[in-house]
């Protein structure tokens, strides 16, 4: 069993894709054990993308998950980490495969609708850092 983070990125929220995205994550029978819909803030944003920090879209990035709420969920089941990445599709939603949340629903890289864990060690440092309340 294994807990993973996805963010819906403002521009989900904006379109009122919570539902949709949701309702994908539990149908695929991985359970939510942790929600909430915020307002990030900054420095919480740039420490969940300090490894991106040189890279040129560091700042763009900070200030488009900024730009608005974001909802965070904490997921659980086995290889969730591995499942959920699959279910999001390529980063690039141009390279996205059809049936994945970005190549249903998104069309670029700035507004890829979601972040998830790249794999179960950035999943725990996210978790820490979006739910340091713990989970359900
Ligand atoms: S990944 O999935 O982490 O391996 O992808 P990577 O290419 O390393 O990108 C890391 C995050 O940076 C975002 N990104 C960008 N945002 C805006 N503009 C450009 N050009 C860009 N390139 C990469 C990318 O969406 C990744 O963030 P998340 O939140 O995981 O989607």
């Amino acid at each position: 069993m294994e807990i993973t983070l996805v963010l819906i990125k403002p521009g989900g929220v904006s379109r009122s894709l919570i539902g949709e995205i949701t309702k994908r994550i539990e149908a695929r029978d991985l359970k939510v054990v942790g929600l909430k819909l915020m307002n990030a803030p900054r420095a919480t944003v740039e420490e969940h993308y300090a490894e991106h920090k040189e890279r040129p879209f560091f700042a763009s990035v900070c200030d488009y998950l900024t730009s608005g709420p974001v909802v965070a969920i904490a997921v659980s089941g086995v290889n969730a980490t591995k499942a959920i990445r699959a279910m999001m599709g390529a980063t690039n939603p141009l390279d996205a495969a059809p049936g994945t949340v970005r190549g249903d629903l998104a069309l670029t890289i700035d507004d890829n609708l979601t972040h998830s864990s790249s794999d179960p060690e950035a999943a725990a440092r996210e978790l820490a850092l979006w739910f340091p309340e713990g989970t359900v």
